[in-house]
């Protein structure tokens, strides 16, 4: 059976104030060959649910998925190269959008993949069947700078909205070619039943 998932993820660095989630219209660590990889993974297929800020700050329209864009004003609403919607919902909440898309992609799991408060609405609501949430550690030395966010989760609010759901799975994966990033870990919640 399909599911409902919200993929995503966070950096840490030494501070923890917060975790950083964006930076002027992309992604704080930049380009990360490893999470794209498991981002691709996790949304095989998958219809993607995304704020406008999420659907513009793409590069383009992601292969082999359906885009749909949550706008209330639905303006100027194209990826960075030029790609437009399959839908845009202009109206009626997250909750409806998600069964609309069930409802006509029947086969397909739906995947919330950001921007910040609609995933935390998705997360506090148990509309989703299961968070992914990736973790990206960044810095190595001890007085390198942070990582540079403009949209970013308080821990507790991070930690609040994710403890609704069961740490069910637990991957770690060490990446030694990047600077840039450091380790990755992948943790996977599923609702309580
Ligand atoms: N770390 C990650 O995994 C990750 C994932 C995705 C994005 N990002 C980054 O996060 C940043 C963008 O996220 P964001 O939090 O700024 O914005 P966002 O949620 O993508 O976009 C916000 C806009 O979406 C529309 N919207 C959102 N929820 C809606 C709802 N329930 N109903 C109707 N319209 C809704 C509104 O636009 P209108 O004004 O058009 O109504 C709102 O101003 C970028 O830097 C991006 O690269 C990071």
């Amino acid at each position: 059976m399909s599911k409902v998932k919200a993929v995503f993820a966070v950096g840490h660095d030494m501070y923890e104030v917060d975790y950083a989630f964006g930076y002027e219209q992309g992604l704080p660590w930049g380009h990360c060959k490893e999470d794209l990889q498991n981002f691709k993974a996790e949304t095989a297929n998958s219809v993607l649910i995304m704020g406008a800020n999420t659907f513009t700050s793409l590069p383009g329209k992601l292969p082999g998925r359906v885009h749909c864009v949550l706008s209330a004003s639905g303006q100027r609403l194209v990826t960075k190269n030029g790609n437009t919607a399959d839908y845009i919902i202009h109206g009626g909440g997250l909750s409806a959008a998600i069964d609309v898309m069930k409802a006509t992609h029947p086969d397909r799991d739906v995947c919330l993949i950001g921007g910040k408060w609609l995933l935390l609405q998705a997360i506090n609501n148990t509309l989703v069947d299961e968070v992914v949430v990736t973790h990206i550690y960044g810095h190595h030395a001890y007085n390198a700078p942070a990582f540079k966010r403009d949209v970013s989760f308080t821990v507790p609010e991070f930690c609040e909205a994710v403890l609704k759901y069961e740490l069910t799975d637990f991957k770690i994966q060490q990446i030694e070619s990047n600077e840039r990033v450091r380790k990755i870990i992948v943790d996977r919640h599923t609702k309580k039943a």
